[in-house]
């Protein structure tokens, strides 16, 4: 049995691109293996956050999973700032990186290029996120394409932490779907489709309501030569669309183009939009149950006893490799 930690930011809705590129997998993970899943609420705070907005996210992020399939009998499901050890390994874990690498990181670099004000956070987000994995003894941590430079630098803070004090973190592997690990903007096949996008044309959320989504899947930008093939270097916008079609509906992507042969973008978006709206309702629905219901809680408090049991002993290891605190009395 392998161990897996994977983490989400409540900072918003949903999209598409985080269930089929992320919480899809984690479903299909959680059978056989000692399952994670975190709502990482301190890194939705490298950036300004609203107190009742982030509140209502937060809650919003458990019911999904919950939604989407996560069994609280089979995975651990709880919610980051509610696991003290997090934070302080995610000391430690700075005081193991060097700025230089830090500051090489795309997602920073992005995040914080043209703004005036930027968090010191935003910088060392990475060191906590190595941090919320390592705890866990973590094998496999199952994410989209763009945390793969996170994970690397995970992988090398594991490594140098434990050749300079001791052996005590497993090093993770990253897995990475073969498709749909970048599902790309509707508007834009050049930028990965996301929340933080102005433009909320550019994705669909997972809880948006069926008129939205046929809205949007009809002006997504498509090419002028209405052929449905796929070829992710000259027709990426048809290609990622393909993506989607093959990932909502389970036909590959030479079914696709076989059922699409001489027929054009207009019938090709209007099942599009029906397979996605299929796809979404089901988990819509009970998304709206678990909000409002007790057993949330519930779940959210059992699942922060067992993180914080696992996570104090990997922390009280590495504390004691470094030699924090005092020597144990008998
Ligand atoms: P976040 O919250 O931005 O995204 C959550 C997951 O969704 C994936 N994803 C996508 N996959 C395919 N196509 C897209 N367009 C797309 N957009 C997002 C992300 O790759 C991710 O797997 N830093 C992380 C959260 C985190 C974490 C961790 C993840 C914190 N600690 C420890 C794994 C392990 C983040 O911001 O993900």
């Amino acid at each position: 049995m392998k161990t897996i930690f994977s983490g989400i930011q409540p900072s918003g809705t949903l999209t598409l691109g985080n269930y089929l590129g992320a919480m899809k997998h984690f479903v299909e993970l959680q059978n056989d293996n000692n399952c994670y899943f975190c709502i990482v609420d301190q890194h939705a705070i490298t950036v300004p956050q609203d107190r009742l907005k982030l509140r209502e996210n937060i809650r919003s992020l458990a019911a999904l999973y919950l939604a989407v399939g996560i069994d609280p009998n089979k995975a651990t499901l709880f919610i980051q700032s509610e696991v003290p050890a997090h934070a302080q390994l995610g000391w430690i874990m700075q005081c193991v990186s060097y700025i230089g690498e830090l500051e090489r990181m795309t997602q920073f670099k992005d995040k914080s290029a043209g703004k005036e004000a930027v968090s010191a956070a935003l910088l060392t987000y990475p060191p906590l996120m190595a941090a919320d994995i390592l705890l866990y003894n973590t094998d496999i941590v199952p994410v989209g394409e763009d945390q793969k430079q996170h994970l690397e630098l995970t992988r090398d803070l594991a490594e140098r932490f434990n050749k300079k004090y001791n052996d005590i973190f497993t090093i993770p592997e990253v897995s990475i779907p073969k498709v749909g690990a970048r599902i790309m903007s509707l508007t834009d096949p050049s930028k990965k489709m996301s929340k933080s996008n102005p433009n909320p044309k550019s994705y669909i959320s997972m809880l948006d309501d069926e008129k939205v989504i046929i809205k949007k899947i009809k002006s997504a930008v498509t090419d002028s030569d209405g052929i449905i093939k796929y070829n992710k270097e000259e027709k990426p916008a048809v290609s990622n669309l393909m993506t989607i079609y093959s990932l909502c509906s389970g036909k590959t992507i030479e079914e696709i183009e076989s059922l699409y042969d001489g027929k054009g973008y207009g019938e090709f978006k209007a099942d599009l939009a029906a397979i996605v709206v299929d796809a979404l309702r089901p988990i819509q629905e009970r998304y709206n149950e678990l909000l409002q219901s007790e057993e949330l809680d519930n779940i959210l408090d059992q699942g922060a006893e067992k993180a914080n049991r696992v996570a104090r002993k990997t922390l009280e290891k590495a504390e004691r490799a470094m030699g924090l605190g005092r020597k144990r009395r008998k």
